[in-house]
């Protein structure tokens, strides 16, 4: 078997903000034109060694459904939305700095070479300007199609009665035109979510205005939840990150004029107030298709 972390080579430390956490873009030494990531977790740390636990749990079961997809012959990857989880290994010095002596459980993923989506909401969710590089307007087109993307991953791992409850845009990388949904930490399956619920064990966690508000005000965790969540994404997409609540909080869905009416028709219906009204991953997507082939003849 040979030590794992010895088959890679740490190319550059990812600026990351989570403490505990560290995010590395790292070679395969036996094929270095191969890349990964790796995110590292500092396991003396009992909240993220928690959270990690269930991570490569989520991973695991995702690998399960995805390579019996591949073995039941579906020649496209259904999962092409999910990273790709390789393999976990612990270590007991840091990957980058092997001077630094601890703890560390270790997660590869395939390399996703995108960044552009998170740069795009970091503006207005830490309330801060930081970068302006989301200055020019995303044509609706491309709205439409990371939209796509988002759901074929969500209605994917709702199938497989995943939830992820941390769809935020720093959890969705745009690789070229191919959409990834990233960091499973806050995922929960079915089954987690009916244990949990016998145990009153329910905390609310995720970025607040992404969170839906069944899970804000009842604690209840549900696929349309990840839908709610795409719906805020879509809408800091295309108002620049610049969305405004009413004084009950919610978000006001108004876009900017050069948006189809079809597309603020569509965002209104992820973020129906009433999670049971809310469309599943699967309908909407039916539902896209039919208007950006019909109706707006984008397709
Ligand atoms: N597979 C990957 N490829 C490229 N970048 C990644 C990958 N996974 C994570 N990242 C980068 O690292 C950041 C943090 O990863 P994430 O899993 O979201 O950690 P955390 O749980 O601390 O939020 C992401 O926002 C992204 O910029
Ligand atoms: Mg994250």
């Amino acid at each position: 078997m040979g030590d794992p972390a010895a088959k890679y080579s740490v190319i550059r430390t990812l600026p990351h903000f989570t403490e505990g956490v560290s995010l590395f873009q790292v070679r395969l030494n036996q094929d270095p034109e191969k890349l990964f990531a790796i995110k590292q977790v500092d396991m003396t740390k009992s909240k993220l060694s928690r959270r990690v636990k269930r991570e490569i749990e989520i991973l695991k079961e995702i690998k399960v459904h995805r390579d019996m997809e591949e073995l039941e012959g579906n020649m496209d990857d259904p999962f092409e939305n999910i990273v790709e989880f390789i393999e976990t290994f612990d270590t007991s010095a840091d990957l980058a700095d092997p001077t630094l002596q601890g703890t560390f459980k270790n997660i590869v993923l395939e390399w996703v070479n995108g960044i552009v989506y998170q740069v795009l909401t970091l503006i207005s969710i830490k309330g801060v300007t930081l970068q302006k590089r989301c200055a020019e307007d995303t044509e609706e087109i491309v709205v439409w199609r990371v939209l796509r993307g988002i759901l074929k991953g969500l209605s994917r791992l709702h199938k497989h009665h995943i939830f992820h409850l941390d769809l935020h845009s720093f959890n969705i990388l745009i690789q070229d035109d191919n959409i990834k949904i990233i960091d499973f930490d806050h995922s929960k399956t079915y089954i987690m979510v009916l244990l949990q619920e016998q145990n009153k064990d329910q905390s609310i966690f995720g970025i607040p205005n992404f969170v839906a508000p069944e899970a804000a005000c009842e604690q209840k965790y549900l696929p349309a939840s990840d839908i709610w969540a795409a719906g805020m994404n879509t809408l800091y997409l295309c108002t620049h990150g610049k969305v405004s609540f009413d004084e009950r909080g919610d978000p006001e869905i108004q876009l900017p004029n050069k948006y189809s009416h079809h597309l603020e028709l569509f965002i209104k219906d992820m973020l129906n107030k009433d999670y049971t009204k809310r469309p599943n991953a699967a309908q909407l997507i039916s539902k896209l298709t039919k208007i950006c082939e019909n109706e707006l003849g984008l397709w």
